[in-house]
C-alpha cells in the first residue's frame, strides 16, 4: 500500500482508508473487517458521532490494536455542550484522535477552538473539516483560507469532479491533506467495463479501477471506502498499490464513466 504525508502534518497515511458510515453502525462484531483491513495496509479509519454506533463498534473491533491504526473522527452538532460530550466520548474510546474533523461544517465557531486546544495538548494530531455537498464549497474554501485546518474531506470520483476544480488546487496551495469520501457512490458501480478493459487497466475489478483513479491524484492523501463484506477490504486496498495509472489509463477510466 502506498503511503503519503497528510498535508504538512507529521502523519503518514495510507492511499486507501476505511470509512464506517452505515457499515459499522451495528452491534455485530466488525473485528474480522478491521483485521482484514489492517493486514491489507488500510490503517486509517474514519468515523463520526453521526454514524450511530460506529465509533463504539470501531473501538471494540480495534481493541488492543488501537496503536496500529490512525483514527479520524468528527464532531457533529449545533449544540456546543453536546459537542464537548462527543469529543469527550471519542477521546475516552481512542485515547488520542489522530485527525479530528468538524462534520459538514456544523457550528465551526464552537468546535474549532476546542480542537485547537486539544491539538496543543497533544490529544489531537491534526484538525480538519468535511462537507458532502458541492453547494457548500464556498464555506469550506473560506475556512481553508483561515489556515486553521490541516486537512479537509470532500467527495471526489470520476463522475463527481467539482472538488478537482476548486478544492484540490487550494488544498495543494495551502499544503493541506485531503481525505476523499464516498468514492463508490453516485452510480459509478453501475458502469460495466469489459474484462479486456480491466486487464488494460491492470486491475481485477471496477471498484479497484475507480479507487486507483482517485488515489492517483497527487493532491489526494487517502481515499476512504466502506464495506461490511469480507474480502472487500483486500480488494479495495489494491486501488492504493503502485504504480499509479498512466495518463492514458486515467483517460480510459473517464471514458468508461462517460459511456454510461
Ligand atoms: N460528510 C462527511 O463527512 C461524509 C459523508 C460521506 C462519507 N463520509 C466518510 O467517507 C466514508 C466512505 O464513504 P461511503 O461510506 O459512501 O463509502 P463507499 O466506499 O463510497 O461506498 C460504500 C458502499 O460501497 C460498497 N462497496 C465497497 N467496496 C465495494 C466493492 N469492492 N465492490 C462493490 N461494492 C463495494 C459497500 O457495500 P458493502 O458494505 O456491502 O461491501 C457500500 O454499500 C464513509 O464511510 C464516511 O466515513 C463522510
Amino acid at each position: 500500500m502506498e503511503r503519503r504525508r497528510l498535508g504538512s502534518t507529521e502523519l503518514t497515511v495510507p492511499a486507501i482508508g476505511m470509512g464506517t458510515w452505515r457499515s459499522f453502525d451495528t452491534e455485530q462484531d466488525r473485528t474480522p473487517i478491521v483485521d482484514e483491513a489492517l493486514a491489507a495496509g488500510i490503517n486509517l479509519f474514519d468515523s463520526s458521532p453521526m454514524y450511530g454506533k460506529a465509533e463504539d463498534s470501531l473501538a471494540r473491533a480495534l481493541g488492543e490494536r488501537r496503536q496500529e491504526a490512525l483514527i479520524a473522527t468528527k464532531v457533529w452538532t449545533e449544540d456546543a455542550d453536546e459537542g464537548q460530550r462527543q469529543i469527550d466520548h471519542s477521546l475516552s474510546l481512542y485515547g488520542t484522535v489522530d485527525v479530528y474533523q468538524i462534520h459538514n461544517l456544523v457550528n465551526v465557531p464552537a468546535h474549532l477552538p476546542r480542537l485547537e486546544a486539544l491539538k496543543e495538548e497533544g490529544r489531537v494530531r491534526a484538525i480538519g473539516a468535511t462537507h458532502y455537498q458541492e453547494s457548500q464549497f464556498d464555506r469550506l474554501e473560506e475556512l481553508m483560507r483561515s489556515r486553521r485546518l490541516d486537512m479537509i474531506q470532500v467527495p471526489y470520483n470520476p463522475l463527481r469532479r467539482d472538488a478537482e476544480r476548486r478544492i484540490l488546487p487550494l488544498a495543494e496551495e495551502l499544503h493541506m491533506g485531503v481525505l476523499v469520501m464516498s468514492p463508490l457512490q453516485g452510480g459509478i458501480l453501475d458502469r460495466r467495463p469489459a474484462p479486456r478493459q480491466l486487464a488494460e487497466l491492470g486491475v481485477e475489478t471496477w471498484a479497484q479501477a475507480v479507487l486507483k483513479w482517485i488515489a492517483g491524484d497527487p493532491r489526494v492523501s487517502t481515499v476512504l471506502t466502506a464495506t461490511k463484506t469480507p474480502g472487500r477490504p483486500t480488494e479495495n486496498s489494491c486501488g492504493g498499490e503502485p504504480p499509479p495509472f498512466t495518463p492514458e489509463q486515467r483517460n480510459q477510466v473517464e471514458a468508461i464513466c462517460a459511456a454510461g
